[in-house]
């Protein structure tokens, strides 16, 4: 019998694990001659510049997270410029020596970029007066517009498939679509490198929820879409030359006010789309390409068909509530200035330390609460929680912890991970967190052991491992699942980037782990949990030999 494709899936994790003694495939050296130009543009399309907004308005960082604290902005050019500021674009140049290179509001594994950003809307005062299909450009931040649609033909996409009153997306949405260049990172990383665009368009998913609620906007993902559809939508069906754009999700964005029912793509709607004159040439990113197998099988095992939608969750209700509204956790930080300093530590500096209660803010943020950015925008729920390693938390005694995202999962992890863990609940925790110590003491060695070495995971505040749920999802759903585990890591990690700066310390994301290492050091026997990214938050220290410029 053929092989299920939840299992192909499994058998692709299991190719590009690192392993203590092996790292997974890949090309083990940089060919300078073939990378990838970080920046994909349409010759010859209709270019619209955005005007540059000012990254620090004043709004409070709280905006970002708690709906309704952001006035809700008119829909027109000046906003959808900030949606895109906040979300993808550039945030600094970095220099060293001749060597110049562009950092961007969202992180990338080996700052490759691989996601590309497409807006879909209607006629936009100041932007355009047809609706349209356009890309986004970061490095210009500038849209390139690749198709003209009809108002009749805009109309029945927003409207979609009307089953009951009050179906369809508000009347002032607009679709914002995630693509990735699979080869910008396997150039570097190889079979592992599907995982990191996978990260990549979780980090720009978090990204774009908490733009919008800057902005008094909500973002869901339309997750009854099949791949084939998203393609036909942001016109990346045509196979790109050898390097091909794979087609990952599209995001409905409207006022926070506005109510959602239900929303399915009309199959007329895909063959007005495709003949669309699409207009401009994608260009050539790299004159030679490798083909990574495994990484390319991936891409075509996890295609999604249209309605296999995950629907754990009503899109209405959303998830149980978690103290929603608590205005102590507020932070003088301004959003947009948090958003575009954020960056990567390269080192820590072994010494800071956080207090717990601030650490306990920061877990709180990534929990998902009803309406509230940016998990609110997932129809899925919570399928990732957080094994710490807790080393300079003031208020904390050093050790191993758990936080369950979902706290009806305590009880399955309680049963997969290692029988002797203690379970401890902490005093002073706020009772929302399901939080618990699994174990005391010194974790450093082991969580740089694991991070592939990397001293960062021990010379932070405290680092950690994403365990998501994963035969379970896998087989009940199919592979399809798999990219949205790792969307749900990226998202994690985009919150986490951003509380750290908040809190005046630094966060890295860790692709680089030895899944198995840490699977042992939990005593996961099974595939029931998978550790898929890993995260470091601390005192940076700065590299000197570098001069950061503006973006
Ligand atoms: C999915 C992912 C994995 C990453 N893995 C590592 C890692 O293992 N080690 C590391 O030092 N940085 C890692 N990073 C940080 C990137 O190198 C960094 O995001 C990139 O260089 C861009 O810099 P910036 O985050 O300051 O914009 C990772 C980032 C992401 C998003």
């Amino acid at each position: 019998m053929e092989e299920s494709f939840a299992a192909q899936m499994i058998a692709y994790h299991e190719a590009s694990k690192h392993h203590y003694r092996t790292y997974a495939p890949g090309p083990g050296y940089l060919d300078w001659a073939t990378q990838p130009d970080p920046f994909r543009r349409y010759a010859g399309a209709q270019v619209i510049p955005l005007a540059r907004p000012a990254s620090d308005d004043g709004l409070p960082y709280e905006a970002g997270f708690m709906p309704g604290l952001a006035p809700v902005a008119p829909l027109d050019a000046a906003s959808i410029s900030q949606l895109f500021f906040d979300t993808l674009a550039l945030s600094a140049w970095k220099v060293a020596g001749d060597d110049r290179w562009a950092l961007r509001v969202n992180p990338s594994s080996g700052n490759l970029h691989p996601t590309e950003g497409y807006l879909i809307c209607g006629a936009l005062t100041g932007l355009s007066d047809a609706p349209l299909v356009a890309h986004y450009a970061p490095a210009e931040h500038t849209l390139e517009v690749r198709a003209r649609l009809t108002p009749h033909i805009w109309r029945a996409l927003r409207e979609g498939v009307a089953l009951n009153r009050g179906d369809g997306l508000p009347e002032e949405t607009i679709f914002i679509g995630l693509t990735s260049i699979l080869w910008r990172e396997a150039w570097k990383y190889g079979d592992r490198a599907f995982r990191y665009c996978q990260h990549d368009v979780g980090h720009a998913l978090g990204a774009l929820g908490i733009a919008a609620a800057g902005l008094g906007w909500q973002a869901r993902l339309l997750d009854d879409l099949g791949t084939d559809q998203v393609a036909t939508l942001l016109g990346v069906t045509d196979p790109r030359g050898a390097e091909p754009e794979h087609p990952d999700c599209l995001v409905a964005v409207f006022p926070q006010s506005a109510h959602f029912q239900h929303w399915r793509l009309p199959e007329s709607i895909l063959d007005i789309f495709r003949p669309l004159g699409w207009q401009g040439q994608p260009n050539t990113l790299s004159p030679n390409r490798v083909e990574w197998r495994w990484a390319e099988a991936a891409a075509e095992i996890v295609r999604k068909l249209a309605g296999q939608g995950s629907g754990d969750r009503d899109q209405e209700t959303g998830v149980r509530e978690q103290g929603t509204g608590d205005r102590s956790r507020e932070t003088a930080a301004s959003l947009r200035r948090i958003i575009h300093q954020r960056r990567s530590a390269r080192e820590m500096d072994g010494l800071t330390a956080i207090e717990r209660d601030a650490f306990y803010r920061m877990l709180l943020r990534t929990m998902p609460r009803a309406g509230a950015a940016p998990f609110a925008m997932l129809p899925w729920p919570p399928r990732v929680h957080l094994a710490l390693f807790v080393h300079r938390v003031t208020g904390l005694a050093p050790g191993l912890y758990l936080l369950a995202r979902d706290p009806a999962q305590t009880d399955a992890l309680r049963a997969a991970l290692k029988p002797e863990f203690a379970w401890e609940t902490m005093s002073g925790c706020p009772p929302e967190l399901p939080f618990y110590r699994l174990a005391s003491g010194d974790t450093r060695g082991i969580a740089s052991r694991i991070s592939c070495g990397q001293d960062i995971a021990a010379d932070g505040c405290f680092s950690l491992g994403m365990l998501a749920e994963f035969e379970g999802p896998l087989n009940a759903h199919g592979a399809w699942i798999y990219p949205r585990l790792f969307w749900e890591c990226g998202m994690i990690g985009q919150v986490l980037y951003l509380e750290a700066e908040a809190a005046g310390l630094r966060g890295t994301g860790i692709g680089c782990f030895f899944d198995d290492g840490m699977h042992s050091l939990l005593g996961l026997k099974d595939r029931r949990y998978q550790s898929l990214y890993h995260f470091t938050v601390g005192g940076p220290l700065e590299d000197e030999r570098l001069t950061t410029l503006p973006a």
